[in-house]
């Protein structure tokens, strides 16, 4: 039997093993998927006995995905951009990690408004986090021509431009909405709007009209920014959507199928969201 796990400190929220669960079963495949509480001192070295512990590999969540970077000895490009992994895997002896996160979230854009692609604008992105870098290198990889960060805390949104170089602008907080007027996609990637947190005070009216608008936040699956961008009749792309495909190459390479991300699967997370 195949096994996989998601690991994080806490773990009990992580919806992974739903999702990888009703993947599974779909493909009638011998295998598991399971939660492990991984205390932060004890990473690295559950981690380098992956093997030892039957497993093909795992997820990683908060707060391990610096570690988990750390302990691979192979790292895709997307990882390396952002100096954290997401999705670790075994071959042979040597461990191999990715971020997944930029894939899903490219993935669900391209799926589910592949319109955004057909349009020279510049993007906007809210925040400067782990999350932001990695959508920002997704982003470039695509052949975005011009990357604004706005963030509260500028020098982070500086430390990406020079990272990533002459096609991202650093911009403050307060400069988002000025940046808005020609934008063809806007990103929310700070934690903004979650169930837990404030709201993101950003006005849809500034973007065009024909303007794709992308949050991350998942919980609450509609956003006070997507409710907004809907009324206004902007395509939107939801939090969700970049959580289920992040998972397919993690289940790809642990299992050997490459699964489908569908209605039926959406449904079943949401079903968990709206019952907490
Ligand atoms: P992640 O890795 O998930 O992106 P993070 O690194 O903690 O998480 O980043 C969170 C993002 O949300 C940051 O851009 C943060 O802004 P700062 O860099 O200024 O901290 C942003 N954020 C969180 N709370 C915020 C708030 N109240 N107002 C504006 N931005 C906020």
């Amino acid at each position: 039997m195949k096994r996989a796990a998601v690991i994080g400190w806490p773990i009990e929220h992580s919806r992974s093993p739903l999702i990888h669960g009703h993947w599974l079963q779909k493909h009638g495949i011998d295998g598991s998927y399971t939660k492990i509480a991984v205390r932060p001192e004890e990473v690295a070295g559950f981690l380098a006995g992956l093997a030892k512990q039957g497993l093909a590999g795992c997820n990683v969540t908060l707060p391990h995905k610096e570690a988990a970077f750390r302990a691979a000895d192979e790292r895709d490009a997307s990882a390396i951009a952002v100096g954290a992994a997401n999705t670790l895997w075994l071959e042979g002896k040597r461990l191999f990690a990715a971020n997944t996160d930029t894939y899903g979230f490219m993935r669900h854009l391209e799926v589910s408004a592949p319109q955004w692609r057909t349009r020279d604008r510049p993007v906007l992105v809210l925040g400067a986090g782990g999350a932001a870098r990695g959508i920002v290198y997704g982003l470039l990889e695509a052949g975005v021509g011009e990357v604004r960060v706005a963030n509260r805390t500028l020098t982070r949104a500086e430390e990406i431009a020079g990272h990533f170089g002459r096609h991202v602008r650093a911009l403050g907080w307060e400069a988002a909405a000025g940046a808005a007027g020609d934008a063809g996609l806007l990103i929310n990637t700070t934690s903004l709007g979650m169930a837990k947190t404030g709201p993101l005070d950003f006005d849809v009216a500034r973007l065009p009209e024909d303007a794709v608008v992308a949050d991350i936040v998942y919980v609450p699956l509609e956003t006070e920014l997507l409710a907004a961008a809907r009324a206004r009749g902007l395509a939107c792309i939801d939090g969700l959507g970049m959580l289920l495909h992040q998972a397919v190459p993690g289940f790809t390479r642990w299992f050997g199928v490459v699964p489908e991300v569908t209605a039926e699967l959406r449904q079943i997370i949401v079903a968990d969201i709206e019952g907490h």
